[in-house]
C-alpha cells in the first residue's frame, strides 16, 4: 500500500499535476504560457479614460502586442507623447509594432478639473460630468476615427473596454465577443447585473469604507449608498448617453443589456490589495497589472535620495489629476512647515514653484513614481490615496500616511489604516502637529513597516503574473467564442426574481393564511365552548 502511494507521489511530482493551477500556466515549474496559434485582431478602447484608468489597460493592450495580436487602442493621449507629462506614474515611451494607437480628441478632458472642487461639491460634478458625457454621446460618431473603427468593429476577434463612462461607446460591442475592465475595483452595480450582489453588510461602495469593524450606523450608511449609488449612475450618468444612442442607432439593444452581455470582466482587485471579494468564475482579477521592479533612479535625484543618509527621504504626491495650483494656498503653507520641521529629506511632486521651501524639500513637475518608491531609502509616501498608489506603494513595500481628496480615495485610505499600511488622515481635520506625527509615526514605527513588507511579498506570491492572467483569458475569450458557458444563470434574471421576492411574497402570503386560518379556528371553536358553557 504504502509504495503504490510512494509510486503516484513521485508520478505526480514528476509530472507536475499536484501543482494545479489554472490553464496549466505556473511560472517556472510550468512553464509560461502555451506557444501561441494564431493571432487575433483585438481592439481596446479607452478613449475617455483618465491616466490612472489607462495605465491600468494600456499594459493589457502591450501584454497582448507582446504576444503577438494585432491590437489597436482608441485613446485620447497616444503613449509616446505622455513622457513629459506631469504624471507621477510611468509610462513607456515606446511600445511594440503590434499595437497601433488611433487618438481621438471628442472626449471628457480631465487637464481642467480640480478635484478639490469636486470634493467641495460632488453634486455639482456629477452633474455637470452627466451633460459632458450627454454630449459626447452626441456627436462622438461625427468624430471620423471613431466612425472609420465603427465600420470596421466585426472585424475584430475581441474588444476590451473601459467599465466606467464609456456607455457612448457600447454599440461597438453589440455582438462582438468583450471584456470590461474594471480599473477601480468592481463598481457593485455592474457586479450586480451579471448576478454577483455584493453584500452590503461587509463590502462598501467604490466611494466609502469606514474602520473595521463597522458600526450600525456604518452598515445604514452603506446600505444606503449601494441603493443610491446606482440610481445616481442610471439618472445622472447614463441617461443621458442613452437618449443620444437611441437616437442614433434606435435597433440597438438597451446600453445596460449590452454591458451585461459581456464575455469577462478585469478586475482591479487583489486581496492582497484590498478587500477580498466573492468573484464569479467571469471575474477575473488582474491587480497591479502595471506593477514592475523600481529601474534605477536618475542621476540627480538619485544623489539626492541617496544623500539623505540615515534618516532617510518622503515621497510626496497627490497623483496625476492633482496640479500643484488645485491646492489651497492655505494647505499648501502647512505642507512646507511639515517638511520645515522633518528631519528626512523630501521629494515632492507638484507643479508650481513653492514660496519658503526649506532646503530639505526637492519639488519635482514629474516623478518616475515607482523608481522612487522602489529605492531602499523613501521611508514613506504621503498619498492622496489612489488606488494604483497603494498598489506601488505596497509593491514597493513603502508605507503610507493618506489624505483622502475625492473618488475612490476615502475607501483606498481606509483599507490603508484597516490593513495596517499606514495613517489615514483628512483635509478638515488637517493641523501641522497632526500632519507631523503621522509622518513621525509611520516612519519610527516599525509596525507598518513590516506590515507593508509582508503585503509586498503577498501580492508577488502568485501563480501567474497579472499579464499572463490578462493574455490567457482574452485568447481564452476569443477561442470558446465569448465564453457564453461562464455567464452566471443569475445574469438572466429580473430583480423581483433575483431578490427572491416572488418567493417572500408567496411564503408572506402563505403565513398570513394560516394565521387568519388559525384565528379564525381559534374563534369559532371558543365561541362553541363558549356556547356549551352556556347552554
Ligand atoms: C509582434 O508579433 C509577432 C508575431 O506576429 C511577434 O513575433 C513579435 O514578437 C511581436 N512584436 C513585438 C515587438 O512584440
Ligand atoms: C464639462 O465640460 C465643461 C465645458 O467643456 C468643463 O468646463 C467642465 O470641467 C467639464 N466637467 C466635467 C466634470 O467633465
Ligand atoms: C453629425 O453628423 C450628422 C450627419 O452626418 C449631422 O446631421 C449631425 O448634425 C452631426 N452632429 C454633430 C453634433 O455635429
Ligand atoms: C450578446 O452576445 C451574443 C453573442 O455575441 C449576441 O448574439 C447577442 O445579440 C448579444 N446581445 C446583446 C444585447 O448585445
Ligand atoms: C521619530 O523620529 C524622529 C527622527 O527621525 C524624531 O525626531 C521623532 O521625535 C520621532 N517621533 C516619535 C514619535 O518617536
Amino acid at each position: 500500500m504504502l509504495t503504490w502511494l510512494a509510486v503516484v507521489a513521485i508520478v505526480l511530482v514528476g509530472t507536475g499535476t499536484w501543482r494545479g493551477g489554472r490553464g496549466g500556466g505556473g511560472r517556472g515549474v510550468l512553464g509560461e504560457l502555451p506557444p501561441l496559434q494564431q493571432p487575433y485582431n483585438i481592439l481596446v478602447l479607452m478613449p475617455i479614460s483618465v491616466r490612472s484608468h489607462r495605465n491600468v489597460i494600456q499594459p493589457i493592450a502591450e501584454a497582448l502586442a507582446e504576444r503577438g495580436h494585432k491590437v489597436v487602442t482608441l485613446t485620447k493621449e497616444p503613449t509616446t507623447t505622455t513622457s513629459t507629462s506631469t504624471s507621477t506614474s510611468t509610462t513607456p515611451q515606446h511600445h511594440p509594432k503590434n499595437l497601433t494607437e488611433m487618438v481621438t480628441h471628442t472626449s471628457i478632458h480631465e487637464a481642467d478639473l480640480n478635484i478639490f472642487e469636486v470634493q467641495q461639491s460632488p453634486g455639482r460634478f456629477l452633474w455637470q460630468l452627466g451633460n459632458n458625457l450627454t454630449r459626447l454621446a452626441g456627436n462622438v460618431y461625427n468624430d471620423s476615427t471613431v466612425r472609420e473603427l465603427y465600420m470596421k468593429r466585426k472585424e475584430f476577434d475581441l474588444i476590451i473596454v473601459d467599465a466606467i463612462f464609456h456607455e457612448a461607446f457600447y454599440p461597438f460591442l453589440h455582438e462582438v465577443p468583450f471584456i470590461l475592465v474594471s480599473t477601480v475595483t468592481g463598481l457593485h452595480h455592474q457586479s450586480a447585473a451579471v448576478g454577483n450582489l455584493h453584500h452590503p453588510a461587509y463590502i462598501p461602495t467604490v466611494l466609502w469604507d469606514f474602520p473595521r469593524p463597522w458600526t450600525l450606523p456604518n452598515r445604514l450608511f452603506n446600505f444606503g449608498a449601494h441603493l443610491l449609488m446606482p440610481l445616481i449612475w442610471s439618472f445622472l450618468l447614463k441617461g443621458g448617453t442613452q437618449r443620444e444612442i437611441s437616437r442614433q442607432f434606435p435597433e440597438l439593444p438597451s446600453l445596460d443589456e449590452i454591458e451585461r452581455n459581456r464575455s469577462l470582466n478585469f478586475i482591479n482587485n487583489h486581496p492582497g490589495l484590498d478587500l477580498p471579494l466573492p468573484l464569479l468564475p467571469s471575474e477575473i482579477p488582474v491587480a497591479g497589472i502595471h506593477l514592475r521592479p523600481a529601474k534605477p533612479l536618475p542621476k540627480d535625484l538619485l544623489g539626492w535620495v541617496e544623500g539623505a543618509g540615515e534618516t532617510g527621504v518622503l515621497f510626496v504626491s497627490l497623483g496625476s489629476m492633482v496640479r500643484g495650483s488645485h491646492m489651497h494656498p492655505h494647505f499648501r503653507t502647512l505642507f512646507v512647515r511639515v517638511f520645515r520641521r522633518l528631519q528626512q529629506r523630501v521629494i515632492w511632486k507638484f507643479e508650481k514653484k513653492v514660496p519658503e521651501l526649506s532646503e530639505n524639500v526637492m519639488v519635482r513637475r514629474w516623478l518616475p513614481q515607482q523608481d522612487v518608491l522602489g529605492h531602499p531609502n523613501v521611508k514613506a509616501f504621503l498619498s492622496h490615496g489612489g488606488l494604483l498608489s497603494l498598489q506601488e506603494a505596497v509593491y514597493h513595500a513603502t508605507p503610507l500616511v493618506a489624505i483622502p481628496i475625492c473618488c475612490d480615495h476615502t475607501r483606498v485610505a481606509a483599507h490603508i489604516h484597516n490593513a495596517g499600511l499606514g495613517r489615514w488622515l483628512a483635509w478638515d481635520d488637517l493641523t501641522e502637529d497632526l500632519l507631523l506625527e503621522a509622518i513621525h509615526q509611520v516612519i519610527n514605527n516599525t509596525r507598518y513597516t513590516e506590515e507593508v513588507q509582508q503585503a509586498s511579498r503577498r501580492i508577488q506570491d502568485q501563480p501567474q503574473s497579472a499579464r499572463e492572467v490578462a493574455v490567457f483569458w482574452s485568447e481564452y475569450v476569443v477561442r470558446h467564442r465569448g465564453a457564453p458557458h461562464l455567464r452566471s444563470p443569475a445574469a438572466n434574471l429580473s430583480w423581483i426574481r433575483f431578490l427572491l421576492l416572488d418567493v417572500l411574497t408567496v411564503l408572506a402570503l402563505t403565513v398570513t393564511f394560516l394565521l387568519l386560518v388559525t384565528v379564525w379556528v381559534w374563534r369559532w371553536f371558543s365561541h362553541r365552548t363558549g356556547k356549551i358553557k352556556l347552554e
